[in-house]
């Protein structure tokens, strides 16, 4: 079983709580300016159970989803219903060509990047948000991303970071998890990137499908900061105009750095400049001479 075959208990684990919920708005308020949330195209790329995706369907925005799971897929319209919405089976390093831009915002903060399988990928995914990516001014769109910055000689303690239940599941039955970092592991990654051990176990009683014990583990990609800004700078360019804590519901601000840990990350997508602008620079650099 995983967890991300099975949406009833992951959006009974992790549908985001009232505080993250106003953190996340606030930052989209302040960032993508929005007043009218029924005028946003929203699009998460790997949008699970539709999790956040519901979130601002819910205020009136026009969401699309992503995701490469079927039963996620299956799940997230089901909760979507009737609402402005489209979710699509496909792979975040290539959205399906019947997802078309532009998208004033993308949301992606429980570190899915982390899931990719190295940097082609995580390249490849960020080129895609960037095309994908316009405001309505018509300047760069945002993407709200959570990932792991980590540097070579940092360790991570090892233990409980989550803990969530016994909750009632959707669909009947009762379940626990308890989620704890095994700390970063040499996986030998060819790209010599370090991986987070993430595990879960899960308790489970009369939850279709699932239990009465459950252990999953999985490795979650990091990143140096050198490397994500090389990412950000080839595959945009994209500028960090926020970061913040993502291990704290209130999203406190976080320095960005070597070594920041997990973090919630607010890109721009800037865009080249237009003809008529490089016209305008050269214009006035003519002038000058
Ligand atoms: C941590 S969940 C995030 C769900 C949702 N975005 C949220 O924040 O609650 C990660 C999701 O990424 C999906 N996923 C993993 N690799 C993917 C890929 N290459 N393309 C699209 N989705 C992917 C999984 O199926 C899973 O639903």
């Amino acid at each position: 079983m995983s967890l991300y075959a099975n949406p009833s208990l992951y959006r009974a684990f992790f549908a985001p709580s009232v505080e993250l919920r106003t953190s996340i708005d606030a930052l989209v308020r302040k960032h993508v300016g929005a007043k009218d949330v029924t005028k946003l195209r929203v699009i998460d790329p790997a949008c699970g159970p539709a999790t956040w995706i519901e979130h601002f369907a819910d205020r009136g925005a026009k969401v699309v989803g992503i995701d490469i799971e079927p039963k996620a897929v299956k799940a997230a319209r089901l909760h979507l219903g009737d609402r402005p919405a489209t979710v699509v089976e496909g792979d975040m390093r290539q959205p399906p060509a019947s997802v078309k831009g532009p998208f004033a915002l993308a949301i992606n903060p429980d570190n899915s990047v982390g899931h990719l399988g190295g940097l082609v990928d995580v390249a490849a995914h960020l080129a895609a948000m960037h095309r994908l990516l316009r405001s309505p001014k018509g300047d760069g769109g945002h993407y709200v991303v959570g990932l792991a910055v980590r540097e070579p000689g940092d360790e991570l303690d090892v233990g409980t970071v989550y803990e969530r239940g016994p909750v009632e599941v959707g669909g009947g039955g009762l379940a626990a998890l308890r989620t704890e970092t095994l700390g970063l592991v040499d996986v030998q990654h060819p790209d010599g990137l370090r991986c987070e051990r993430i595990r879960h176990t899960i308790l489970a009683v009369g939850v279709e499908g699932v239990g009465p014990i459950v252990l999953e583990q999985y490795d979650l990609l990091t990143f140096p900061f050198a490397t994500l800004r090389s990412l950000l700078a080839e595959n945009g360019p994209w500028t960090v105009v926020d970061c913040r804590d993502a291990t704290d519901e209130a999203l406190p601000r976080k320095r960005l750095g070597p070594g920041a840990g997990d973090v919630l990350l607010t890109l721009r997508a800037d865009k080249a400049a237009t003809s008529s602008a490089r016209r305008l620079r050269l214009g006035r650099a003519t002038k000058k001479r």
